[in-house]
Protein backbone atom coordinates (compact mmCIF):
# COMPACT_ATOMS: atom_id res chain seq x y z
CA UNK A 1 0.00 0.00 0.00
CA UNK A 2 1.25 3.53 -0.80
CA UNK A 3 0.08 5.50 2.60
CA UNK A 4 -0.15 9.11 3.44
CA UNK A 5 -0.54 11.00 6.48
CA UNK A 6 -1.56 14.67 6.92
CA UNK A 7 -0.35 16.01 9.66
CA UNK A 8 2.35 13.84 10.59
CA UNK A 9 4.66 16.25 13.41
CA UNK A 10 1.36 16.22 15.08
CA UNK A 11 0.64 14.24 18.19
CA UNK A 12 -1.78 11.67 16.70
CA UNK A 13 0.68 11.89 13.54
CA UNK A 14 3.75 11.07 15.41
CA UNK A 15 1.93 8.16 17.32
CA UNK A 16 0.47 6.96 14.02
CA UNK A 17 4.05 6.68 12.95
CA UNK A 18 5.57 5.04 15.95
CA UNK A 19 2.80 2.63 15.80
CA UNK A 20 3.61 1.76 11.89
CA UNK A 21 7.42 1.02 13.70
CA UNK A 22 5.87 -1.46 15.80
CA UNK A 23 3.23 -2.98 13.64
CA UNK A 24 5.29 -4.17 11.12
CA UNK A 25 2.58 -6.16 9.77
CA UNK A 26 1.08 -3.55 7.32
CA UNK A 27 2.06 -3.57 4.17
CA UNK A 28 3.52 -0.19 3.27
CA UNK A 29 5.17 0.30 -0.24
CA UNK A 30 5.50 4.10 -0.43
CA UNK A 31 5.10 6.44 2.85
CA UNK A 32 4.74 9.71 2.14
CA UNK A 33 4.20 12.54 4.86
CA UNK A 34 2.51 15.81 5.22
CA UNK A 35 2.75 18.92 7.52
CA UNK A 36 2.40 22.96 7.64
CA UNK A 37 6.29 23.58 8.73
CA UNK A 38 8.89 21.10 6.61
CA UNK A 39 10.77 18.85 8.62
CA UNK A 40 12.60 15.88 8.82
CA UNK A 41 11.38 12.30 9.52
CA UNK A 42 13.46 8.82 10.39
CA UNK A 43 10.59 6.66 9.92
CA UNK A 44 10.40 2.73 9.61
CA UNK A 45 14.46 2.69 8.29
CA UNK A 46 13.94 5.75 5.48
CA UNK A 47 14.78 9.32 5.50
CA UNK A 48 11.83 11.17 4.76
CA UNK A 49 11.00 15.02 4.87
CA UNK A 50 7.32 16.07 5.11
CA UNK A 51 6.04 17.87 2.31
CA UNK A 52 2.81 20.99 1.76
CA UNK A 53 -0.20 19.44 0.84
CA UNK A 54 -1.24 19.76 -2.84
CA UNK A 55 -3.39 18.42 -5.29
CA UNK A 56 -0.35 16.34 -7.41
CA UNK A 57 0.54 15.17 -3.77
CA UNK A 58 -1.64 12.84 -3.46
CA UNK A 59 -1.08 10.49 -6.70
CA UNK A 60 -0.60 7.11 -6.60
CA UNK A 61 -1.10 7.28 -2.72
CA UNK A 62 -3.57 4.39 -1.83
CA UNK A 63 -4.79 5.57 1.72
CA UNK A 64 -4.01 8.71 3.88
CA UNK A 65 -4.78 9.34 7.41
CA UNK A 66 -5.66 13.10 8.16
CA UNK A 67 -4.68 13.99 11.21
CA UNK A 68 -4.72 17.77 11.14
CA UNK A 69 -7.75 19.44 11.99
CA UNK A 70 -11.50 19.51 10.77
CA UNK A 71 -10.53 22.67 8.13
CA UNK A 72 -7.47 20.81 6.35
CA UNK A 73 -9.31 17.52 5.92
CA UNK A 74 -12.61 19.83 4.59
CA UNK A 75 -10.35 21.27 1.79
CA UNK A 76 -8.07 18.64 1.24
CA UNK A 77 -10.20 15.15 2.09
CA UNK A 78 -12.22 15.49 -1.17
CA UNK A 79 -9.40 16.60 -3.25
CA UNK A 80 -7.55 13.14 -2.28
CA UNK A 81 -10.59 11.38 -2.61
CA UNK A 82 -10.88 12.86 -6.47
CA UNK A 83 -7.30 11.53 -7.01
CA UNK A 84 -8.52 7.46 -6.42
CA UNK A 85 -7.03 7.97 -2.61
CA UNK A 86 -8.96 6.30 0.19
CA UNK A 87 -9.26 9.02 3.51
CA UNK A 88 -9.18 8.07 6.97
CA UNK A 89 -10.46 11.47 8.63
CA UNK A 90 -9.08 11.59 12.39
CA UNK A 91 -10.87 15.56 12.45
CA UNK A 92 -14.94 15.90 12.82
CA UNK A 93 -15.32 17.24 9.48
CA UNK A 94 -17.16 14.27 8.02
CA UNK A 95 -18.49 11.96 11.21
CA UNK A 96 -22.03 12.93 11.21
CA UNK A 97 -22.65 12.97 7.44
CA UNK A 98 -25.42 10.37 6.58
CA UNK A 99 -23.51 9.39 3.66
CA UNK A 100 -19.71 8.37 5.37
CA UNK A 101 -18.67 5.86 7.69
CA UNK A 102 -17.54 6.28 11.17
CA UNK A 103 -15.93 3.51 12.52
CA UNK A 104 -14.37 1.38 15.07
CA UNK A 105 -13.53 -2.00 13.86
CA UNK A 106 -14.60 -3.82 16.94
CA UNK A 107 -18.24 -2.99 16.53
CA UNK A 108 -18.68 -2.22 12.71
CA UNK A 109 -16.21 -2.89 10.61
CA UNK A 110 -18.78 -4.78 8.40
CA UNK A 111 -19.64 -1.42 6.89
CA UNK A 112 -16.11 -0.84 5.37
CA UNK A 113 -15.89 -1.63 1.60
CA UNK A 114 -14.40 -1.20 -1.74
CA UNK A 115 -16.57 1.27 -2.20
CA UNK A 116 -15.51 3.76 0.80
CA UNK A 117 -14.25 7.07 0.21
CA UNK A 118 -13.82 9.12 2.95
CA UNK A 119 -14.07 6.79 6.51
CA UNK A 120 -14.11 8.59 10.01
CA UNK A 121 -12.23 8.00 12.93
CA UNK A 122 -14.91 8.82 16.03
CA UNK A 123 -13.68 11.61 18.45
CA UNK A 124 -11.64 9.78 21.30
CA UNK A 125 -13.83 9.70 24.19
CA UNK A 126 -16.27 8.30 22.30
CA UNK A 127 -14.09 5.17 21.00
CA UNK A 128 -13.29 4.08 23.99
CA UNK A 129 -16.81 4.58 25.42
CA UNK A 130 -18.45 2.51 22.35
CA UNK A 131 -16.23 -0.40 22.75
CA UNK A 132 -17.26 -1.27 25.89
CA UNK A 133 -20.99 -0.03 25.37
CA UNK A 134 -21.41 -2.44 22.37
CA UNK A 135 -20.64 -5.36 24.29
CA UNK A 136 -23.34 -4.15 26.82
CA UNK A 137 -25.60 -3.79 24.15
CA UNK A 138 -24.83 -7.68 22.74
CA UNK A 139 -25.58 -9.56 25.97
CA UNK A 140 -28.38 -7.11 27.47
CA UNK A 141 -29.55 -4.60 25.22
CA UNK A 142 -28.82 -0.60 26.56
CA UNK A 143 -31.70 1.27 27.84
CA UNK A 144 -29.41 4.71 28.86
CA UNK A 145 -26.07 5.78 29.25
CA UNK A 146 -24.84 8.64 31.12
CA UNK A 147 -20.86 9.51 30.78
CA UNK A 148 -18.64 12.24 32.76
CA UNK A 149 -15.13 12.16 30.90
CA UNK A 150 -12.18 13.44 32.65
CA UNK A 151 -9.92 13.92 29.48
CA UNK A 152 -6.48 14.56 29.59
CA UNK A 153 -4.43 17.39 27.67
CA UNK A 154 -3.03 15.76 25.05
CA UNK A 155 -6.38 15.13 23.74
CA UNK A 156 -6.14 19.23 23.07
CA UNK A 157 -2.80 18.99 20.89
CA UNK A 158 1.16 19.60 20.94
CA UNK A 159 0.62 23.16 21.90
CA UNK A 160 -1.65 22.34 24.90
CA UNK A 161 0.62 19.87 25.84
CA UNK A 162 3.44 22.08 25.78
CA UNK A 163 1.28 25.09 27.56
CA UNK A 164 0.30 22.81 29.87
CA UNK A 165 4.19 21.07 31.03
CA UNK A 166 5.37 24.98 31.38
CA UNK A 167 2.25 26.33 33.26
CA UNK A 168 2.57 23.63 35.42
CA UNK A 169 6.63 24.12 35.92
CA UNK A 170 5.64 27.95 37.03
CA UNK A 171 3.24 27.35 39.60
CA UNK A 172 5.46 24.77 40.96
CA UNK A 173 9.00 26.85 40.75
CA UNK A 174 6.24 29.63 42.18
CA UNK A 175 7.05 32.50 39.26
CA UNK A 176 3.20 32.07 38.31
CA UNK A 177 0.42 32.22 41.27
CA UNK A 178 -1.41 29.47 41.68
CA UNK A 179 -4.81 31.55 42.16
CA UNK A 180 -5.99 32.45 38.74
CA UNK A 181 -9.54 33.75 37.47
CA UNK A 182 -7.93 32.85 33.65
CA UNK A 183 -9.21 29.66 32.28
CA UNK A 184 -6.00 27.50 32.58
CA UNK A 185 -5.76 23.42 32.46
CA UNK A 186 -2.67 23.35 34.98
CA UNK A 187 -3.55 21.75 37.85
CA UNK A 188 -6.96 22.77 37.18
CA UNK A 189 -10.26 20.70 36.10
CA UNK A 190 -11.94 22.67 33.11
CA UNK A 191 -15.70 21.64 32.88
CA UNK A 192 -16.03 22.31 29.18
CA UNK A 193 -14.16 20.97 25.94
CA UNK A 194 -14.58 22.93 22.41
CA UNK A 195 -17.37 25.73 22.02
CA UNK A 196 -20.12 26.21 24.89
CA UNK A 197 -23.73 27.43 24.41
CA UNK A 198 -24.96 28.86 27.65
CA UNK A 199 -27.46 26.86 29.12
CA UNK A 200 -26.29 23.37 27.00
CA UNK A 201 -24.24 21.24 25.90
CA UNK A 202 -20.26 21.98 25.06
CA UNK A 203 -19.05 20.88 21.38
CA UNK A 204 -17.66 17.85 23.22
CA UNK A 205 -20.39 16.47 24.31
CA UNK A 206 -22.66 16.59 21.47
CA UNK A 207 -19.66 15.18 19.77
CA UNK A 208 -19.92 11.94 22.38
CA UNK A 209 -23.59 11.60 22.03
CA UNK A 210 -24.31 12.15 18.47
CA UNK A 211 -21.19 9.49 17.05
CA UNK A 212 -21.79 6.65 20.02
CA UNK A 213 -25.66 6.30 18.57
CA UNK A 214 -24.40 6.33 15.06
CA UNK A 215 -21.82 4.20 15.57
CA UNK A 216 -24.20 1.58 17.85
CA UNK A 217 -26.54 2.52 15.03
CA UNK A 218 -28.77 2.77 18.07
CA UNK A 219 -30.87 6.42 17.16
CA UNK A 220 -33.19 5.94 19.97
CA UNK A 221 -30.50 5.41 22.59
CA UNK A 222 -30.55 7.68 25.87
CA UNK A 223 -27.12 8.94 26.18
CA UNK A 224 -25.92 12.61 27.93
CA UNK A 225 -22.64 13.45 28.07
CA UNK A 226 -20.43 16.04 30.54
CA UNK A 227 -16.64 16.56 29.53
CA UNK A 228 -14.00 17.79 31.99
CA UNK A 229 -10.29 18.55 30.75
CA UNK A 230 -7.89 17.62 33.57
CA UNK A 231 -4.33 17.86 33.83
CA UNK A 232 -3.53 14.47 33.34
CA UNK A 233 -1.19 14.29 30.02
CA UNK A 234 -1.95 11.29 28.57
CA UNK A 235 -5.14 8.65 28.34
CA UNK A 236 -8.72 9.66 28.85
CA UNK A 237 -11.11 8.58 31.64
CA UNK A 238 -14.85 8.10 32.59
CA UNK A 239 -17.00 7.46 34.64
CA UNK A 240 -19.83 5.45 32.85
CA UNK A 241 -23.58 4.94 34.27
CA UNK A 242 -25.76 2.52 32.48
CA UNK A 243 -29.13 0.87 32.22
CA UNK A 244 -29.63 -2.56 30.52
CA UNK A 245 -32.57 -4.51 29.51
CA UNK A 246 -31.94 -7.70 30.76
CA UNK A 247 -31.07 -8.42 34.12
CA UNK A 248 -27.48 -9.70 34.43
CA UNK A 249 -25.29 -9.90 37.56
CA UNK A 250 -21.84 -8.83 37.78
CA UNK A 251 -20.41 -11.86 36.54
CA UNK A 252 -22.00 -11.39 33.40
CA UNK A 253 -21.36 -8.18 32.71
CA UNK A 254 -17.99 -8.64 33.20
CA UNK A 255 -18.09 -11.76 31.20
CA UNK A 256 -19.61 -9.89 28.32
CA UNK A 257 -17.29 -6.98 28.41
CA UNK A 258 -14.17 -9.18 28.54
CA UNK A 259 -14.60 -10.16 24.85
CA UNK A 260 -13.64 -6.65 23.82
CA UNK A 261 -12.15 -4.81 27.03
CA UNK A 262 -9.49 -5.42 29.87
CA UNK A 263 -11.85 -5.59 32.78
CA UNK A 264 -8.87 -4.62 36.14
CA UNK A 265 -9.89 -5.54 39.58
CA UNK A 266 -10.06 -3.20 41.44
CA UNK A 267 -9.50 -0.74 38.49
CA UNK A 268 -7.54 0.67 35.68
CA UNK A 269 -5.98 4.09 35.83
CA UNK A 270 -4.97 7.04 33.26
CA UNK A 271 -1.29 6.27 33.72
CA UNK A 272 -1.50 2.90 33.32
CA UNK A 273 -3.16 3.34 30.01
CA UNK A 274 -0.76 5.27 28.42
CA UNK A 275 1.06 3.74 25.49
CA UNK A 276 -1.70 0.77 25.40
CA UNK A 277 -3.60 0.14 22.59
CA UNK A 278 -6.46 -1.76 24.59
CA UNK A 279 -9.43 -0.30 26.40
CA UNK A 280 -9.79 -0.68 29.98
CA UNK A 281 -12.55 -1.27 32.44
CA UNK A 282 -12.89 -1.26 36.31
CA UNK A 283 -15.87 -0.29 39.14
CA UNK A 284 -18.28 -2.45 38.05
CA UNK A 285 -20.86 -1.88 40.39
CA UNK A 286 -24.54 -1.63 40.90
CA UNK A 287 -26.45 1.38 41.06
CA UNK A 288 -28.79 1.10 44.04
CA UNK A 289 -31.50 3.68 42.99
CA UNK A 290 -32.43 1.76 39.44
CA UNK A 291 -33.20 -1.75 38.66
CA UNK A 292 -30.61 -3.09 36.03
CA UNK A 293 -28.25 -0.15 36.23
CA UNK A 294 -24.50 0.00 37.36
CA UNK A 295 -21.79 2.00 36.86
CA UNK A 296 -18.66 1.33 35.51
CA UNK A 297 -15.01 3.25 34.98
CA UNK A 298 -13.76 3.10 31.27
CA UNK A 299 -9.34 4.45 30.59
CA UNK A 300 -7.91 4.63 27.09
CA UNK A 301 -4.68 6.18 25.57
CA UNK A 302 -6.65 8.76 23.64
CA UNK A 303 -3.86 8.92 21.33
CA UNK A 304 -3.77 5.42 20.50
CA UNK A 305 -7.17 3.38 20.61
CA UNK A 306 -8.73 7.09 20.47
CA UNK A 307 -6.85 7.79 17.13
CA UNK A 308 -4.17 6.65 15.53
CA UNK A 309 -4.82 3.00 16.56
CA UNK A 310 -8.42 2.79 15.76
CA UNK A 311 -6.81 4.29 12.36
CA UNK A 312 -4.37 2.06 11.66
CA UNK A 313 -6.92 -0.97 12.78
CA UNK A 314 -9.30 0.12 10.11
CA UNK A 315 -6.33 0.71 7.63
CA UNK A 316 -5.71 -2.81 8.36
CA UNK A 317 -9.23 -3.85 7.31
CA UNK A 318 -9.09 -2.00 4.37
CA UNK A 319 -6.25 -3.67 2.97
CA UNK A 320 -7.65 -7.19 3.72
CA UNK A 321 -10.57 -6.07 1.55
CA UNK A 322 -8.15 -4.34 -1.22
CA UNK A 323 -5.71 -7.71 -1.58
CA UNK A 324 -8.64 -10.06 -1.55
N1 LIG B 1 -4.99 14.46 20.20
C1 LIG B 1 -5.91 13.52 20.29
O1 LIG B 1 -5.98 12.75 21.28
C2 LIG B 1 -6.89 13.32 19.17
C3 LIG B 1 -7.75 12.22 19.23
C4 LIG B 1 -8.69 12.03 18.21
C5 LIG B 1 -8.74 12.93 17.17
N2 LIG B 1 -7.89 14.00 17.14
C6 LIG B 1 -7.95 14.90 15.98
O2 LIG B 1 -6.78 14.69 15.20
C7 LIG B 1 -6.37 15.92 14.60
C8 LIG B 1 -4.91 16.21 14.99
O3 LIG B 1 -4.79 16.29 16.39
P1 LIG B 1 -3.37 16.43 17.11
O4 LIG B 1 -3.66 16.33 18.55
O5 LIG B 1 -2.36 15.52 16.49
O6 LIG B 1 -2.99 17.97 16.76
P2 LIG B 1 -1.55 18.68 16.80
O7 LIG B 1 -0.65 17.99 17.75
O8 LIG B 1 -1.84 20.11 17.01
O9 LIG B 1 -0.97 18.45 15.30
C9 LIG B 1 -1.55 19.08 14.18
C10 LIG B 1 -0.85 18.60 12.93
O10 LIG B 1 -1.53 19.15 11.79
C11 LIG B 1 -0.56 19.77 10.94
N3 LIG B 1 -1.18 20.87 10.19
C12 LIG B 1 -1.85 21.92 10.67
N4 LIG B 1 -2.26 22.70 9.66
C13 LIG B 1 -1.83 22.13 8.52
C14 LIG B 1 -1.91 22.45 7.14
N5 LIG B 1 -2.55 23.55 6.73
N6 LIG B 1 -1.35 21.63 6.23
C15 LIG B 1 -0.71 20.51 6.64
N7 LIG B 1 -0.58 20.14 7.93
C16 LIG B 1 -1.14 20.95 8.86
C17 LIG B 1 0.52 20.25 11.89
O11 LIG B 1 1.72 20.52 11.16
P3 LIG B 1 2.87 21.49 11.75
O12 LIG B 1 3.71 20.64 12.69
O13 LIG B 1 3.65 21.88 10.56
O14 LIG B 1 2.19 22.62 12.45
C18 LIG B 1 0.62 19.02 12.81
O15 LIG B 1 1.34 18.00 12.15
C19 LIG B 1 -7.40 16.97 15.07
O16 LIG B 1 -8.43 17.03 14.10
C20 LIG B 1 -7.94 16.39 16.35
O17 LIG B 1 -9.24 16.84 16.65
C21 LIG B 1 -6.96 14.20 18.11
Amino acid sequence: MNLGIVGATGLVGKTFLSLLEKEKTFPINELRLFSRSLSPCFVLGRNLSTQSLSPLAFEGLDICFFSAGEEVSRKWAPVAVEKGVIVIDNSSAFRLDSDKLLIVPEVNAHLLSRKAQIISNPNCSTIQLVVALQALEKSFGLQSVQVISLQSISGAGRQALESLKQESLDILQEKTSYKTEKISHAFNCIPSIGSLTKGSFCKEEMKIMSESKKILNRPDLKISAFTVRVPCLNSHSEVVRFSVKKTASLQELEDSLMKYVRVLSPYPHARQADQEKEVFVGRIHKDPCEKNSWWMWIVSDNLLKGASWNGLQIAQELAKIINK
